[in-house]
């Protein structure tokens, strides 16, 4: 993975709990929460007669959203419980929610776990990607009798035509120069609000024009609320600035548009990588020949599909390795 792709990450844990940057609307819907809770209640992983300490992983947890599905069924005591992912900031905020939760920092690629040793192994539109290699390899860490439970991002479903969508329209946002016009026109105008000449800018503010028209156009072409409504809220808060310049520090303006433009294409580049994650039907075939190659009987692998959108949310798994199966020890 590019290292930049990893700071796009940490950048939008950072900032999850102030503005949930890129919520993809998808991924919260009731037929997730549903998967969840079917998968821990039938694996009795909450329940208070749960077997001692079950070993779960949750790999490119984020935040615990899988957790906290487990949790739901019970005070999660019984298990011991860990999240990993790339990301720090998503660690901590774990630690904060759940102190009892071990998080380890890791790449989905080549995570620090040893093989056969995991009772449960979870991941929710996460070890993908780290690609489809790092999801085969989640067989290897499941001990013989453990599960593993996945919901994957589906090449042409509905969550991913949502990340394409908003990637195309980041990406020509990111064409519009319609940040960088407004980087240059903002200096000229706090000159002109300080009493300096005006014609740099009128230049600048002029050659602004075509960027907003732009802004327009693609938020009638993909959705006003495309990105989370990013795209609005560019639009919308460079034009307050400028109506209202005399209310605003130059320096704070300077900071916030160089924030925004990195944001920018951290988003873009997150979106990117979701495309990229997806997996199609062909790939998803061949994990499942890969999973029975390592001892596991599927239960459910299938396209997770919903009666509201037309297209499936997710690809679906839940498998068990075999107690003696001489290829579950591949
Ligand atoms: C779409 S979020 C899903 C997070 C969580 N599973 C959930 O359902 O809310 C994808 C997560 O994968 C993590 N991630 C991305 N690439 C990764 C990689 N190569 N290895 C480990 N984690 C990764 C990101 O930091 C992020 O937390």
């Amino acid at each position: 993975m590019r290292t930049s792709t990893a700071a796009s990450w940490q950048s939008y844990w950072q900032q999850a709990d102030e503005k949930k940057a890129c919520k993809i609307s998808g991924t919260d819907h009731p037929a997730i929460s549903q998967f969840w809770h079917k998968f821990f209640s039938d694996a009795r992983v909450g329940a208070k007669s749960a077997p001692d300490n079950l070993r779960v992983v949750d790999v490119a947890s984020g935040r615990g959203a899988v957790f906290e599905h487990l949790f739901a069924l019970g005070d999660g005591a019984c298990c011991d419980a860990v999240c990993v992912d790339l990301s720090h900031d998503a660690l901590g905020a774990v630690r904060d929610r759940w102190p009892a939760v071990s998080g380890i920092v890791a790449n989905g690629a080549a995570l620090p776990i040893a093989e056969h040793s995991v009772d449960i192994v979870v991941s929710q539109f996460g070890v993908e990607y780290a690609g489809v290699d790092a999801v085969v390899a989640l067989c290897k860490l499941v001990r013989p009798g453990g599960q593993l439970a996945l919901l994957l991002h589906h090449r042409g479903g509905a969550i991913f035509k949502e990340c394409d969508d908003n990637y195309v329209a980041l990406c020509e946002v990111q064409k519009s120069g319609f940040l960088q016009g407004a980087m240059n026109m903002f200096p000229h105008a706090f000159n002109v609000l300080a009493g300096g000449e005006r014609s740099e800018y009128e230049r600048t503010s002029k050659s602004l024009i075509p960027a907003f028209r732009i802004m327009e156009r693609i938020m009638a072409q993909y959705g006003r609320n495309v990105a989370s409504g990013v795209v609005r809220k560019l639009y919308l808060d460079i034009d307050h600035i400028h109506t209202n310049l005399p209310a605003f520090d130059r320096q704070e303006v300077d900071v916030w548009l160089r924030q925004a433009s990195r944001e920018l294409q951290y988003y873009t580049e997150r979106m990117n990588s979701m495309r990229h994650a997806a997996l199609d039907d062909q790939q998803f075939e061949v994990l499942k020949a890969e999973m029975a190659d390592f001892g596991f009987e599927l239960h459910v692998a299938d396209a997770l599909a919903v009666a509201d959108h037309s297209a499936p949310l997710a690809w679906s798994v839940i498998a068990e390795k075999a107690q003696n199966n001489g290829r579950g020890c591949r």
